[in-house]
């Protein structure tokens, strides 16, 4: 995210570059944008979703429905946060260094489905069943709960996901903690996880668009088509296995209905943000009719869900991280696993 290149954009006043990413398959849209010193970007609105992530700076969002009054809310570098959808927001840097941020958004959908930018852009409904103006919104909230197999977490803004407490979820992998997000009724939500270092997740796979941060720590990880089974390398196909190297500020998109793994090699625990559809609250059909049941990417594939236990996934996955993590020396900590079949 550090390194894209920006150049000025004419829309925002500030420059950016729109990314897109082969696994988002124009799903959720995503860019990187740069608020100069002292500056401020020019307001929009939109009716798509849009959740930003701040990667540098500190500022503060103005929101505000036509004639209404303005909401002031502060971020800093690690700040999560959501405009309402189709409220008028500004962005402005309050420091002396450049802002930078990276959005996920719907828009790729929204264009496609309208083709008609003035739309898009200047549409005067208020969808006020999404924000009335209510006191407290754009502040962190407490409000967490279980809801099916997820952790939940209501709240319009994250001050810092680097440091946001996390709920376990060990059926997702040894040490695995992952807490779900929902933000400003969005259809798109995401999540943060954590998980140890010598460590990696169980494979799974879901509908497309999901983009992925790494925030801390560094690894590898390997994505397969469903088409080529639990085990890709045992049935001839591991030249058609894809592996990607993350780091912090690495950002990564698995194509809808690809396995993915997420495996850190790096000498601490690792953290990722995760921006995608898949809200628990408002689900979009396409993105959870893949994972054929609302907990799916937590049920294992024996069981009707789309995730691969350590027991039934390929060996040479296990063989392959313990020879990353000698080269990397870091002491491998998954738990030993009596394979199945
Ligand atoms: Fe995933």
């Amino acid at each position: 995210m550090r390194d894209v290149k920006l150049a000025p954009w004419r829309r925002t006043g500030g420059k950016g570059a729109v990314i897109y990413l082969y696994g988002s398959e124009a799903v959720s849209g995503m860019y990187v944008a740069e608020i100069p010193s002292g500056g401020s970007l020019a307001p929009e609105r939109h009716i798509y979703d849009e959740i930003i992530y701040i990667v540098e700076g500190i500022g503060a969002t103005e929101v505000w429905q036509e004639g209404g009054k303005k909401h002031l809310f502060e971020w800093r570098r690690g700040s999560l946060f959501s405009p309402p959808l189709n409220r008028w927001h500004r962005l402005f840097n309050g420091g002396r260094e450049p802002v930078k941020f990276l959005a996920v958004t719907s828009a790729p959908m929204i264009m496609d489905l309208y083709r008609n930018p003035e739309f898009v852009f200047n549409c005067p409904f208020v969808f006020s069943e999404r924000f009335a103006g209510e006191q407290g919104y754009f502040e962190a909230s407490n409000k967490r709960y279980r809801k099916g197999m997820a952790n939940l977490w209501e709240t319009n803004f994250i001050p810092d996901v680097g440091a946001a407490a996390l709920e376990s979820e060990e059926k997702k992998g040894s040490g695995v903690n992952i807490t779900m997000y929902e933000m400003a009724g969005n259809s798109m939500a995401g999540h943060i996880s954590d998980w140890p270092a010598g460590r990696y997740h169980k494979a799974h796979y879901h509908g497309p668009g999901a983009i992925l941060v790494g925030l801390q720590s560094s690894g590898y990880v390997l994505l397969w088509s469903k088409e080529l089974g639990l085990r890709p390398y045992a049935g001839g196909h591991g030249d058609r296995v894809v592996e990607l190297r993350w780091k912090e500020g690495g950002v990564y998109c698995p194509p809808g209905g690809w396995f993915h793994q997420h495996f850190n090699t790096g000498p601490t625990a690792a953290r990722h943000l995760a921006i995608r559809f898949g809200s628990r609250l408002y689900p979009a059909g396409f993105y959870t009719a893949m994972k054929r049941q609302d907990d799916g990417v937590v049920i294992s594939i024996k069981n009707g869900g789309t995730m691969i236990d350590y027991e039934d996934e390929d060996p040479e996955i296990r063989r392959r991280f313990e020879a990353e993590l000698k080269r990397a020396g870091v002491p491998c900590e998954m738990p030993q696993v009596a394979y199945s079949g």
